[in-house]
């Protein structure tokens, strides 16, 4: 069933393009005209008292999916203007946010399963009901698995519709949560007014050229990618940089690395490297900067110098070429420049690529990791 591929993580990374299609033909609406009101440009099939006055919401999750919580976060803050917490399940659990009014509480899982996912979100429901109705929890589920003990907890949910993920780390799992995110946002920005539609528009032209754009990565990072990790035979530790949007993709590309290869990776927002990581960087630990056009492009840049400066070997994730700005980088894996907004489900890609090369060139199980389960049902 690997369908030809040496690993599934492989062929999940693979599957992205078709999993962001079918995330698209189901969430958004293709007959949706800006000014039209007869017709809304998203379609979650959520009951709106879920939605009517929410005036916070905080997210519950694990690990990558935690990561593409951080993401939902940003669009949710950036688009629809709402102010939103992500916080790690297994920390809520035991030390709860203090109770606020009119509340979207969503727990995001790809399996369905996890146990501090569904210890948070049961702690929220059972705290929140003994309140007054304005505490009342209105909850959300995003999952892969709607069949999933999730799915049976929570009346909304957001399917992902990426189909079975079989490698431990997740990958087109995590594309189409962040697609989930976007249509999230996008759809209560549309209800609340606080981005145009011009700007909708724009946006929603653009995720629509996301599959061929992964596709587009794929084939041409691909060997790119296979080739460059034989400089990383001896590396022990790795350094992955992002700012803003992009910060969750330094984190995530961190734990992909880490997961598969038992490498030591971490991942920072690139302006917190002076208040102290920056003592780690020598010729030893190389340092991928993502440096993705938009709000905080040039400082990325000028936080990879700085690493530069340390002799870290620098591998730039950015559309910039050779001859401009790029000469910084010793590596360069190109991606194309689109909307901030819609960078990171870009930049990803080739993180993905980077962590499953340098584990399988190690010999490493790279769909079974060791220590690790696909789903984490214990506490
Ligand atoms: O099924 P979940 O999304 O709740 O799983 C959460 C984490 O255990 C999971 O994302 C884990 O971090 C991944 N295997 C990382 O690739």
């Amino acid at each position: 069933e690997k369908q030809g591929f040496k690993h599934f993580m492989l062929k999940e990374i693979y599957e992205q393009p078709g999993v962001v299609r079918d995330c698209l033909e189901a969430y958004f609406n293709s007959d949706w005209i800006a000014n039209d009101s007869n017709v809304a440009p998203i379609n979650l099939g959520l009951p709106p008292e879920i939605y009517n006055d929410v005036e916070q919401i905080q997210i519950v999750a694990c690990g990558t999916s935690w990561h593409a919580a951080l993401i939902g976060k940003y669009l949710l803050e950036h688009l629809a203007q709402i102010p939103t917490q992500v916080h790690y399940a297994s920390e809520f659990r035991y030390a709860p946010s203090p109770l606020t009014p009119n509340t979207l509480i969503i727990g995001v899982t790809q399996s369905g399963e996890t146990a501090d996912t569904l210890a948070a979100l049961e702690m929220e429901k059972e705290r929140r009901k003994e309140q007054q109705p304005k505490f009342q929890a209105r909850l959300l589920g995003i999952t892969n698995r709607p069949e999933s003990s999730l799915g049976r907890m929570l009346p909304n949910i957001i399917n992902t519709l990426a189909g079975i993920e079989i490698g431990v780390a997740a990958t087109k799992t995590f594309v189409a949560q962040v697609m989930a995110f976007y249509a999230l946002a996008l759809d209560l920005a549309y209800l609340r007014k606080t981005v145009s539609s011009a700007k909708l528009q724009e946006i929603i032209n653009g995720l629509r050229q996301i599959p061929g754009e992964i596709e587009g990565l794929l084939e041409t990072q691909e060997k790119y990618i296979e080739e460059l990790v034989h400089e990383f035979n001896e590396t022990k530790d790795f350094i992955f940089l992002g700012r803003g949007i992009n910060f969750p993709i330094a984190l995530e590309g961190a734990l992909k690395l880490k997961e598969i290869s038992y490498i030591h990776a971490e991942g920072y927002p690139a302006g917190e490297m002076k208040h102290g990581p920056i003592a780690l960087l020598d010729e030893k630990v190389p340092v991928v900067a993502i440096a993705m056009p938009g709000t905080v492009y040039e400082k990325v840049i000028s936080n990879a110098q700085e690493a530069k400066a340390r002799d870290s070997r620098l591998i730039g994730v950015t559309p910039i070429r050779d001859g401009e700005a790029g000469d910084i980088f010793n590596d360069l894996i190109p991606v194309p420049a689109v909307d901030e907004l819609l960078s990171p489900i870009l930049a990803v890609i080739p993180l993905q690529l980077l962590a499953y090369h340098i584990a399988a060139r190690r010999g490493l199980d790279v769909d079974q990791p060791r220590n690790l389960a696909k789903s984490v049902t214990v506490e």
